[in-house]
């Protein structure tokens, strides 16, 4: 019996959940709910779709996106550990650290009331110790449904303390980037990556007006996506997380990245909840810390 078979054969429910081979032949849990559609690889613990019953779309994925062993998903939710971007004292280590590039082990699935929750889990190994030498149990529970939940939950199973960075790097699909505003961060600091680090205090509501790479902080507030183009209003909203990310990379950047259109980035924003630089988790040795995001969608 084929990975994707035995999979389903252990996991699957009837006219609910399929394991199926997805993009690239990769193993990814199809969910059609009552409340809810949805799809997540375990490729990365990656959650590549969601629709909540009778809304569109919610998630953005690049028709030009690798589906392969040891590529990151370009769309979805991509997540970043145990570092974020590039890795301080390796410039040839994997940016946004290893955990995108390979496949997860599917753990648990079950239905309840808020729609169907699937568990994932990656652990540290010979590898993986090559790159961080830590000893770590990360799982990715989400759950599609009229909402997406997606915790995100480290476990230091070490002997000493552990320090990482981590992000869900949640892609949203939307109408045009140069009409949506991002509510929710107003009066909020700033370090602008695209101008050198720079700090800077969110005047209003944000807009996207060219090559935008932000990490705001001490952000522990509900996000909203107004979207007038769809006519859709997208609220995120988070636990555990003092960093959030807004990402567009513009026209020159999508040129240069090989897994995204170049016309695509009108259709996309980034809202990352994260623990990013000195706000990266402490995890002390037999302790957990999770990150959890939750996002609804409805009409503006
Ligand atoms: C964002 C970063 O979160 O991800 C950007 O802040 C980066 O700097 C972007 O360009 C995409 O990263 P990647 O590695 O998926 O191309």
């Amino acid at each position: 019996m084929s990975t994707v078979a035995a999979l389903n054969a252990r996991f699957g429910i009837d006219g609910v959940v399929k394991v199926v081979a997805g993009h690239g032949g990769l193993p990814a849990v199809e969910v059609t709910g009552p409340q809810g559609n949805g799809t997540v690889y375990l490729h990365g613990g990656h959650v590549a779709a969601w629709k909540p019953a009778g809304m569109e779309e919610v998630l953005w994925l690049s028709g030009s996106s690798a589906w392969a062993d040891g590529k990151p998903i370009r769309g979805g939710v991509p997540l970043c550990f145990p570092w974020f971007g590039p890795k301080k004292d390796d410039a040839k280590a994997p940016a946004h650290g290893f955990v995108r590039l390979s496949e997860w082990e599917l753990e648990s699935v079950t239905q309840g009331a808020d729609g169907v929750t699937i568990g994932l889990v990656t652990r540290s190994n010979a590898g993986t110790k090559g790159w961080w030498d830590t000893d770590y149990e990360l799982r990715h529970i989400v759950t599609i449904g009229k909402k997406l939940t997606m915790e995100l939950e480290l476990k230091n199973v070490g002997g000493g303390p552990l320090v990482a960075e981590e992000a869900q790097h949640t892609y949203f699909g939307i109408g045009d980037v140069r009409q949506v505003k991002v509510l929710g961060l107003e009066g909020v600091k700033y370090i602008d990556k695209g101008a050198g680090m720079k700090e800077v205090i969110q005047q209003g509501a944000v807009t996207i007006t060219g090559e935008t790479d932000r990490i705001y902080v001490e952000t522990e507030g509900n996000v909203v996506i107004e979207d007038p183009v769809k006519g859709r209003r997208i609220g995120i909203a988070k636990k555990g997380s003092k960093t959030t990310v807004v990402w567009n990379p513009w026209v020159a950047k999508a040129k240069a990245m090989p897994d995204f259109g170049d016309e695509e980035w009108p259709g996309m924003i980034c809202v990352e909840t994260c623990n990013v630089l000195g706000w990266a988790v402490k995890v002390e040795a037999g302790q957990s810390h999770t990150m959890a995001t939750e996002i609804t969608a409805g009409r503006l």
